[in-house]
């Protein structure tokens, strides 16, 4: 389901919130099942990385995308962000973020209208709040010497516009630069984009896991119109390795076909398929200079919040896991290349008229199709599993603030 569209489309209508669908919950290894119940499911659930396992909404103290710069106007626009719902709306350039409930009856502000400049007014009874710092500024029906007036305040919420997107600090205290929150290659380098932003089902952590696995995409995606031309491997040999905020999947092998006893031969080669990529993009024979320089031992690359990075000789890609409620996550996808001028515009125009539909629509697709049937823990694990691993024990190591769980529906949107 598409929430909003790439920069180079605005105007895309919002479609409706998903019905919210709550997973069962999680049961441990060897506890009994009830009664007349299904047949007992074994293996491991998430309770070596406690951290992780409580994280069902996310990390406090990061900068999350959640909507596109042109998508924000004078018009409120409401966005939930890791349980929190908030109202955006743009007045004088800027972007404000704002709790989305009235304090007085706990009506939506982003059905709320525009009265006066620098204000929002809900739309029930005109209580009408300062953009700037929440505070209740007028109440419309009850009189200009109103005595609740300045006495109440919506939260507030701090907000930053980069590369086309609009980031909202989820956290405490002061928040530290929302370049910190960016992949460093965007922070510095000029280059064109193309992107997507989709509500999808399934909590953050599967679509995380996912963009990190190692194993499915070889034979989940066999299938995508994306890698209609290109051989995918039968299996690998990785490794994971930390640099900086990043942990890279590196492959040490790369088997393109195999012999499994008993059963016969795989193999993804067909004639009408060519040879992909060497295993880095630093190792092509014709590399981005800004891709070249970032000396990449590997193509896939995950962080906190839940940031993956796909890296190709000339294009990288990016998705953004950004946690709605339990069992929706906002999927942010875009692709760059470093790239001005003719270059870029020509970048754009395939973007548009290809990558966009078969790269961040069928084949991502495919992703979403797992992440939302995907029902774990508990879990049996095998060896490719390992990206897995590494990932929730990276995060127990960072051990960032875990978002408080919300109770009843949030209402994904
Ligand atoms: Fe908002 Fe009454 S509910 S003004």
């Amino acid at each position: 389901m598409t929430d909003s569209q790439a920069p180079q489309a605005p105007g895309a209508a919002r479609p409706e919130a998903p019905m919210a669908r709550r997973r069962p919950a999680t049961r441990r290894t060897g506890e009994a099942e009830p009664a007349g119940g299904p047949p007992r499911q074994t293996g491991q659930d998430w309770r070596t990385w406690p951290v992780y396992a409580a994280a069902e909404l996310g990390f406090r103290n990061y900068w999350y995308p959640v909507q596109w710069s042109s998508q924000v106007g004078r018009k409120p626009v409401p966005v939930t962000v890791l349980g929190e719902r908030i109202v955006l709306v743009r007045d004088s350039g800027k972007v404000h973020a704002l709790q989305d409930r009235c304090p007085h009856r706990g009506v939506p502000l982003s059905l709320g209208r525009r009265e006066f400049p620098g204000t929002l007014s809900c739309p029930y009874h005109g209580w009408t709040y300062n953009l700037g710092d929440g505070r209740l500024c007028a109440v419309i029906t009850d009189g200009p010497n109103s005595p609740i007036n300045g006495r109440v305040s919506v939260a507030t919420y701090p907000v930053a516009e980069r590369i086309g997107l609009i980031f909202v600090w989820i956290g405490d205290g002061t928040p530290h630069p929302v370049e910190a929150d960016l992949p460093e290659e965007l922070v510095d380098n000029s280059f064109a984009m193309g992107g997507r932003s989709d509500i999808r089902r399934g909590n953050w952590r599967f679509a995380a896991e996912n963009g990190f696995d190692e194993g499915h995409a070889k034979y989940l995606h066999n299938t995508a119109l994306w890698r209609l031309f290109k051989v995918m491997p039968t299996w690998n040999v990785t490794r994971v390795i930390s640099e900086g905020k990043w942990l890279t999947r590196v492959q040490d092998q790369v088997h393109w076909e195999a012999e499994f006893p008993n059963v016969g031969k795989f193999s993804n080669k067909r004639w009408w398929k060519r040879m992909p990529l060497p295993d880095a993009p630093g190792k092509a024979s014709k590399v981005n200079p800004v891709i070249g320089s970032m000396n990449l031992l590997g193509f896939v690359s995950i962080r906190l919040p839940g940031i993956l990075r796909v890296a190709y000789p000339q294009f990288i890609h990016y998705e953004w896991y950004v946690p709605v409620d339990a069992d929706h996550v906002r999927y942010v996808q875009i692709m760059v290349r470093f790239e001005r001028g003719m270059q870029a515009r020509l970048f754009q125009a395939k973007y548009l008229i290809a990558i966009r539909w078969l790269f961040h629509g069928q084949f991502t697709a495919q992703d979403a199709w797992m992440v939302d049937v995907m029902d774990a823990p508990p879990e049996r694990l095998y060896r490719p599993d390992l990206s897995l691993t590494a990932w929730r024990r990276h995060v127990e190591d960072v051990a960032p603030t875990v978002q408080p769980a919300t109770t009843g529906s949030t209402g994904a949107r």
